[in-house]
């Protein structure tokens, strides 16, 4: 690997806003390694022609973002079986041979962001309250399930939406009506935003925190801005937060096992980096 120019890339439609360049960039950076890491502006409709055309220009994968994690899941050659789960890719690993193969890091980049802040994490504790339930929410669904969690109450404005992704998640997800979101926090161990609410040029997403325990550990995976309104107000009130930019570091741990072989690690100095710019 030594000799070879390492090459990476993401793929979304826009992509300007994306801060993945700086994040694998940094790493090339801090491990010595010849490589870059590059933002590629990829219309819906020309996915598939951009992923077919990384073998032969030496990529070893990419990742995906919005609004290609569900489309690409149609194109590459095998989708693993957790990104089948969660109904998204968010990375494509090049074979050897030049196979493309679908993976989604997200949910591991939420699960180690959260853990990350709080090492004793549970999500066993008790109940979870997830709102939204886009390609996001998947993602944490699919984390909290899988760490354990027993009861997650899945509360968003479209519920149509939330009630098929409780269908395919089981049991634990129980769906709770949009009207009924500020209750839902009564008796909760953990509390996620997963909708687009409180992002910058967004209003703060409108949930009072009246009824959830003080006990309770806040997060939003929102991370533009650093601490959302909604994590301000936790915070304010005595809950623990965690923000959401860690969820982003964390993802991009397992794509270079799988693309270079390597583990990097998300350090403060990587953090402050990549938090200075939002
Ligand atoms: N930290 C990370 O690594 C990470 C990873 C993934 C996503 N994100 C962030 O998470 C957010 C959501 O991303 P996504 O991919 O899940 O998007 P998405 O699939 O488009 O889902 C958007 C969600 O937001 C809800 N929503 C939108 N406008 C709303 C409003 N006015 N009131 C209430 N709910 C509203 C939608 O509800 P409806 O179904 O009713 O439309 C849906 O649940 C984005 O800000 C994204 O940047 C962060």
């Amino acid at each position: 690997m030594a000799d070879r120019f390492l090459l990476a890339a993401v793929m979304g439609w826009p992509i300007s806003q994306s801060r993945s360049p700086m994040l694998h960039n940094f790493w090339f950076a801090q491990y010595g390694l010849r490589g870059t890491y590059v933002p590629l502006a990829i219309a819906p409709d020309r996915l598939e022609a951009a992923l077919r055309a990384l073998p032969a220009l030496n990529f070893s994968g990419c990742n995906l973002t919005i609004p290609l994690k569900q489309k690409a899941m149609a194109i590459v050659d095998e989708v693993d079986v957790t990104a089948q789960k969660i109904g998204a890719i968010s990375c494509v690993v090049v074979k050897e041979d030049g196979r493309l193969v679908g993976f989604n890091n997200d949910w591991y980049g939420f699960v180690h962001n959260v853990l990350e802040f709080v090492p004793d994490w549970r999500a066993d504790a008790g109940p979870a309250v997830v709102i939204g339930a886009g390609g996001g929410a998947r993602a944490v669904i699919y984390g909290l399930l899988e760490r354990g969690a027993r009861e997650v109450r899945l509360c968003n404005r479209t519920v149509e939406r939330a009630q098929a992704l409780a269908d395919e998640f089981g049991a634990a997800v129980r769906v709770v009506p949009w009207d009924d979101r500020h209750d839902a926090l009564d008796g909760a161990a953990m509390l996620v935003n997963t909708t687009s609410q409180g992002m910058v040029g967004q209003p703060p997403l409108d949930l009072l925190l009246d009824r959830l325990p003080i006990t309770a550990l806040v997060n939003d995976i929102v991370y533009i801005p650093r601490e959302t309104p909604l994590l301000v107000a936790a915070r304010e009130r005595g809950n623990r937060t965690v923000t959401g930019l860690g969820m982003l570091l964390h993802q991009g741990v397992p794509a270079w096992k799988a693309w270079f072989g390597i583990e990097p690690q998300v350090t403060a100095a990587l953090r402050a980096a990549i938090e200075a710019t939002l």
